[in-house]
């Protein structure tokens, strides 16, 4: 703690040996009225959790399971810009690792060379028609070898340890990623979600690409516009029109 230069995020941490979700202690945490910038870390969760209800693979001594508790004062319905948000912060933190490598997939996977390195899960809970508090929970493959990937997602996943070749230290990692996230998020609550959205582009380079989401069996096919004020991905179909898509699996497809 005393290595971290902001004054927010990271200035009450629970740290956990074995938990069974990060985000579930933060959201209980945020529920019995745990400041903003509280942070829950942990060595290895028994019920990680990825997005669309997938489990995220948590074993113990390689990689970083943490979740952020936020009370920003936003509408519920630009929560995502959040998502959009730690994208960015855990790219800034991994671009001093990989320089120029680091590549963010819509709406939150964080790759080197097409392969995930990192997950992100953000939750809210509502009160009234405010948010009453946010979670934004980070997974980053640190140590993992290429090897210890299930055989499903060895060509899909990748390590910071495996890119660099080098052992990293989850703890500096850990305070790195607090640091970069608290500079995002006083520069958004200062200067809004433009510089931000910029920022998140620069990363995800996919204006103009074609890309294929699919979300709840439905299939949207179209050339990628940008992303609207609410964190939205932008896409122009066939006939023209451009339409909204604010959640799913995104795959760019080959020219
Ligand atoms: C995804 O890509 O599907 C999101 C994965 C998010 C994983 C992190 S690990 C820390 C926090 N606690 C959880 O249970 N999930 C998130």
């Amino acid at each position: 703690k005393e290595r971290l230069q902001g004054k927010r995020i990271g200035r009450t941490v629970y740290f956990y040996p074995e938990i069974d979700s990060t985000n579930s202690v933060a959201f209980s945490l945020g529920h019995s009225g745990a400041g903003e910038g509280t942070v829950v870390i942990a060595d290895s969760q028994s019920q990680g959790r990825g997005r669309l209800r997938r489990p995220w693979q948590s074993p113990p001594g390689s990689n970083l399971y943490t979740s952020i508790l936020l009370k920003p004062p936003i509408e519920p319905a630009v929560a995502p810009q959040l998502t959009l948000l730690a994208g960015v912060a855990v790219a800034d933190l991994l671009s001093e690792y990989c320089p120029g490598a680091i590549r963010l997939k819509w709406p939150n996977d964080v790759q080197i060379d097409g392969k995930k390195v990192c997950g992100i899960l953000t939750e809210m809970r509502t009160a009234g028609h405010g948010i009453d508090y946010v979670v934004v929970g980070i997974g980053i493959n640190v140590n993992i070898q290429k090897a210890d990937f299930d055989e499903a997602f060895r060509d899909l996943a990748t390590s910071l340890g495996v890119e660099t070749g080098r052992v990293l230290s989850r703890l500096d990692l850990a305070v790195g990623l607090y640091d970069c996230f608290e500079a995002c998020y006083v520069r958004y609550l200062a200067e809004g979600f433009a510089p931000l959205k910029e920022h998140w582009l620069k990363y995800a380079r996919i204006v103009g690409e074609p890309i294929e989401v699919i979300f709840r069996d439905e299939l949207q096919a179209g050339e990628v516009v940008g992303l609207d004020d609410n964190g939205a991905l932008l896409l122009r179909g066939d006939d023209g029109l451009v339409s909204r898509v604010l959640a799913g699996d995104a795959t760019v497809k080959k020219k």
